[in-house]
């Protein structure tokens, strides 16, 4: 891996120096600010959506549950033959240096994993070698609002492509439906849309997992409904289990979420939202019971990973 060089030395001069909260990126073992990193326009990621990412947090600098994220991004690669030049050992390194780098303790990790350029065709063969970079920004926090009063969600018309199409487990730099089923959303003045399986049953949100608890059980769809394998999911998943409230994985149709007694959804930007209704359903419990428990656990863990040495 190319060292990289400081980062203030990196910039041309002293007016371009890093102004507080700026983003960061790194990029081939350099680290530089974001707003100078650049991309080829002949990169397949932008030219096909050909490459692969993961969004990660970091607390207090520690970044969150980094091995899970390098495993399902390396998986990811391996579904779509991209071979990258950085080991595990590397890509932990150049998180742990751009995290170092920020002039914020607490922010978003965006590793992003592109095909490369290559010629105007889109036969990978073309392209001998993948761009690897890593944003790292602060967080758009979901809008206090939102956490407060709930999140309305709509079903949207829009289905999540078939596995047969697109398997979920791949995290790829494709997203069209999921948004064009966010833009339904925005359409319909809701916060978020799920979308439906190929089967009408429910697979997730446009960037987050599905849950809804009924008679005190804690339901979620396995991956197989066509749900990325969401590592806040599984996370929630082993603190419900810690906690002693039951758990299934379990398909689930669009009228589970309408008559759950509580629904929220999960994700590495989002963490854990309170869903309030669904197709103006209101449910009778937002937040609920069990979601403020998860939330209070959730919070304890990431503020543990936050002192972890
Ligand atoms: C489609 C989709 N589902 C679920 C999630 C949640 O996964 P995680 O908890 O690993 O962030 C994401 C996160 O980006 C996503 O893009």
């Amino acid at each position: 891996m190319r060292r990289q060089r400081p980062l203030d030395t990196a910039l041309d001069s002293p007016d371009q120096r890093r102004a507080p909260e700026q983003a960061l990126c790194w990029m081939n073992g350099e680290l530089m600010p974001a707003s100078r990193a650049r991309i080829s326009v002949f990169d397949h990621g932008l030219l096909y959506g050909d490459g692969v990412f993961e969004g990660i947090r970091f607390y207090d600098g520690h970044p969150f549950r980094l091995q899970e994220h390098l495993q399902r991004l390396v998986l990811s690669t391996r579904a779509l033959a991209l071979r990258i030049l950085y080991d595990n050992h590397e890509l932990t390194e150049a998180v742990h240096d751009i995290i170092a780098a920020c002039t914020f303790g607490s922010g978003y990790l965006r590793l992003v994993v592109t095909r490369g350029p290559g010629a105007l065709g889109l036969d990978p063969a073309s392209c001998p070698r993948p761009e690897v970079f890593i944003i790292a920004d602060r967080l758009r926090l979901v809008d206090e609002q939102v956490l407060e009063r709930g999140a309305r969600l709509i079903i949207a018309s829009t289905r999540r492509l078939p596995a047969d199409g697109l398997d979920p487990r791949i995290k790829s730099l494709n997203y069209l439906n999921h948004i064009l089923a966010r833009i339904e959303a925005n359409h319909a003045g809701a916060d978020e849309a799920i979308l439906l399986n190929g089967a009408g049953r429910v697979a997730e949100g446009t960037a987050d997992n599905v849950f809804i608890v009924r008679h005190g059980v804690l339901l979620t769809p396995p991956p197989v409904e066509g749900a990325l394998a969401g590592i806040t999911r599984q996370v929630v998943l082993e603190l419900a289990q810690e906690a002693g409230i039951p758990v299934r994985e379990t398909p689930l149709a669009p009228y589970d979420l309408y008559t759950a007694d509580e629904c929220f959804l999960t994700g590495t930007a989002a963490e854990l939202i309170p869903v309030a209704s669904i197709d103006g359903r209101a449910l009778p419990r937002c937040p609920g019971m069990l979601y403020r428990d998860l939330q209070q656990r959730f919070s304890a863990l990431v503020e543990l990973s936050g002192r972890a040495p």
